[in-house]
């Protein structure tokens, strides 16, 4: 091995971020990663990679033709949502074949024990574990992969991928270790703002989720204006009027969310929105936060669908930004074989 070793300092400022393209994007996915992802492209500080993690969707059961629908479906959304393809890397995962390859020296890394702590393994194996994918519970392995395949240095997610994200940093530690070399960064998880956690409009104590069986739990940015305004007009909230200072929704976890939600969407702090809001009643806020989720949200959905009339340029989007991610993504796996002791061909 005469890789030259490096520190973490001298790793380039790298962006990676994966959305699963099971199902529709939510209000969640939107306010929580990848507006984000979009502050972080156009910051100019990062180089950015985007990923539609379509071999993590297959850890449950996914029908073909509605993954390939949800994946070009997912790929409109980044580009309505302010993602500029000539900017970013963007890209679904299963035409990078380094992901998987990466992933599988990780499987070998990672511990059983690891990976039977992770909760988000714990909630969907649920109580039947012997009967679920082995790539769901590996799928953590899978991400560190995804991750650690670009040596991407900063990672923006929502508050659920935590986690996830310390495993990846305990995979990089231990891969660094074992092989004595600093080959892998260790990543910082990037979960910033007032949205990091959307909760389900039904229930505040449940996350906002694509899986969750209740349509009006959730705003798919696909829903027309009456969608919107219907969903939130029906959200569940308390009797009381809303609070001035952030310590009065302790305790009310609906009001909290529909408030957080006011505050990502508008770009205002909790306090600058409970200044506005104190003192009223949901009667008169919930139509200002339909007013104002229209406002924002209509103009990507309206996008998304324009640009699902155009199947073969998002395939083409995609391709082009697989081979982008794949220059970057081909010398760190050789290098990884290398380290390991693999014989390459050159
Ligand atoms: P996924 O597809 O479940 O969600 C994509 C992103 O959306 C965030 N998110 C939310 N944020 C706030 N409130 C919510 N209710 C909410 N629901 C979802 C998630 O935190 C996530 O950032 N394992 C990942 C995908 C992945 C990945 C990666 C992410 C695969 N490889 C590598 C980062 C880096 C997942 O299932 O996300």
């Amino acid at each position: 091995m005469n890789e030259a070793v490096h520190t973490s300092s001298e790793f380039a400022q790298r962006v990676f971020s994966g959305i699963q393209p099971s199902g529709g994007l939510t209000l969640g996915n939107y306010l929580g990663a990848m507006k984000r992802f979009v502050d972080m492209q156009n910051e100019g500080s990062f180089e950015t990679v985007y990923c539609m993690v379509d071999l993590h969707a297959i850890t449950v059961w996914q029908d073909p033709e509605k993954l390939r629908h949800a994946t070009r479906e997912l790929c409109a959304g980044f580009i309505a949502a302010g993602i500029d393809p000539n900017q970013s890397i963007l890209f679904n995962q299963s035409q990078a074949p380094e992901h998987a390859q990466l992933a599988w020296i990780f499987n070998c890394v990672a511990r059983m024990g690891w990976m039977q702590r992770m909760t988000q393994w714990k909630d969907k194996a649920g109580k039947n574990q012997q009967n679920a994918s082995l790539g769901l519970f590996a799928y953590p392995a899978l991400m560190a992969a995804d991750i650690l395949i670009y040596h991407a240095t900063h990672v923006p997610v929502g508050e659920d991928q935590k986690q996830h994200l310390e495993l990846t940093r305990d995979v990089a530690i231990k891969f660094n270790h074992d092989y004595g070399i600093d080959f892998f960064p260790i990543t910082e998880p990037v979960i910033e703002g007032t949205a990091t956690r959307v909760m389900s409009l039904r229930d505040g104590s449940k996350k906002m989720s694509k899986s969750d069986p209740s349509d009006a739990s959730r705003i798919n940015m696909t829903d027309d204006t009456d969608t919107i305004a219907k969903k939130i007009r029906k959200a569940k909230t308390d009797p009381d009027a809303l609070p001035s200072e952030e310590q009065g929704l302790e305790g009310r976890p609906e009001a909290r969310n529909l408030i957080n939600i006011y505050s990502a969407l508008a770009e205002q702090p909790v306090g600058t929105v409970l200044r506005d809001f104190g003192g009223k009643q949901f009667s008169e806020f919930k139509p200002a936060l339909s007013e104002l989720a229209v406002e924002k949200l209509a103009p990507i959905s309206m996008e998304m669908a324009r640009l699902m009339l155009d199947s073969v340029e998002i395939d083409r989007i995609l391709s082009h930004g697989a081979e982008q991610a794949r220059a970057i993504a081909t010398p760190i796996l050789k290098k990884t074989y290398d380290i390991v002791g693999m014989i390459s061909s050159n």
